[in-house]
């Protein structure tokens, strides 16, 4: 196949298409550049800088590159500037979302596989959380990412668009390429290995939950076993294929959560040495417990994550980190 990822230089984007080129398919990354970085680019892939909202730009790119599919991994994904910047979720992740939705209808490219989150769910009623679960989100990226979900089931009965759309739960780890680089870093895994290499405190954001030990749960899924996943999602969009006659949406999740002071535990045994934190106060909009049911992407792409405890994660972070430390440097 010719997939354009949109996001492919970013972290999730860049090691699917580290995957995708593994599985030799061709790929053409579209990016801004405006969170992902040229570095990050895989060996093998072409760059085209540029926004997936520009429909004209979009539509005359996948004509002539002759894109089969689509890996959607390109959005806005910090909760905390979704509620300070409304507009530019919506703008990015929706208008621009349907844009590019326009530019493959104008194409002919009917296949489609999109970087979703766990945040479309909200503050869940049961754990572990099913698919059919009521999505209630609770800020605006969440918010943003169940529209652009609706767009994909209007544009599938309307444009002949296959979709499978990817709820990601908390994504963390790296290949030996790649890595997680983000400024500003907000998520737990990058902030504890980097509190351990620089020696600052990493603030544990409430330790008075409902949990086994006080701590918010979440369920971390290493970033190659995603890769793996949409991966098979793309096979799935195939015309023949029954698995996507109707949009598919499937968790990706371990099914199994870790706290945060299970993380920082695992996170001394890798590094060898403990690593400085102090608990602070929550922080807003956090639920106590996310952990995915994930049943239904083993049983529809046959997708199991392979690198399941968090020593495995955090290892190879640690391992980016160390021959990385500034990151891609840009
Ligand atoms: N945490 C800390 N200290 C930190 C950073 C995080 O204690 O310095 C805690 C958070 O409070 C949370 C847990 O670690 O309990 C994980 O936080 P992350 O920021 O790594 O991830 P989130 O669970 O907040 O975010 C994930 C996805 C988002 C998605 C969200 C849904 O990364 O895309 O789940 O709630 F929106």
């Amino acid at each position: 196949m010719r997939i354009l990822v949109t996001g492919g230089a970013g972290y999730v984007g860049s090691v699917s298409a580290e995957r995708l080129l593994a599985a030799g398919h061709d790929v053409v990354v579209l990016d801004s550049l405006v969170t992902g970085h040229r570095a990050a680019v895989p060996v093998g892939a072409r760059l085209e800088v540029g926004s997936y909202g520009d429909l004209e730009a979009v539509a005359a790119l996948l004509e002539r590159e002759r894109i089969d599919a689509v890996l959607h991994c390109g959005a806005r994904s910090l909760v905390g500037e979704s509620v300070r910047e409304p507009a530019l979720y919506y703008r990015e992740n929706v208008v621009g979302g349907v844009a590019l939705l326009d530019a493959m209808t104008r194409a002919h490219v009917g296949r489609i596989v999109f970087s979703s989150t766990a945040a479309v769910y909200g503050v869940p009623e049961s754990s572990p959380i099913p698919e059919d679960a009521p999505l209630r989100p609770i800020n605006p990226y969440g918010e943003t990412k169940r529209a652009f979900e609706g767009a994909l089931a209007a544009y599938g009965a309307a444009a002949a668009i296959r979709s499978v759309t990817l709820r990601y739960f908390n994504v963390a780890g790296a290949t030996e390429q790649l890595g997680e680089d983000h400024d500003p870093e907000t998520h737990l895994v990058p902030n504890v290995l980097r509190a351990a290499a620089d020696g600052d405190e990493l603030t544990i954001f409430g330790a008075d939950y409902p949990t086994r030990d006080g701590t918010c749960v979440r369920d971390y899924v290493d970033v190659a076993d995603v890769a793996d996943a949409h991966l098979a999602a793309l096979e799935a969009t195939a015309l023949a294929d029954a698995r996507t006659a109707e949009p598919l949406a499937l968790n990706l999740g371990n099914g199994g959560g870790f706290s945060v002071r299970e993380v920082l535990d695992a996170a001394d045994r890798v590094v060898g040495r403990p690593i400085p934190h102090r608990d602070g106060p929550r922080r807003t909009g956090d639920p106590p417990v996310l952990v995915a049911d994930a049943t239904r992407a083993a049983d529809i792409l046959g997708w199991r994550p392979q690198r399941r405890d968090l020593e495995t994660m955090l290892g190879s972070a640690w391992e980016w980190r160390r021959l990385h430390p500034a990151g891609y440097g840009d």
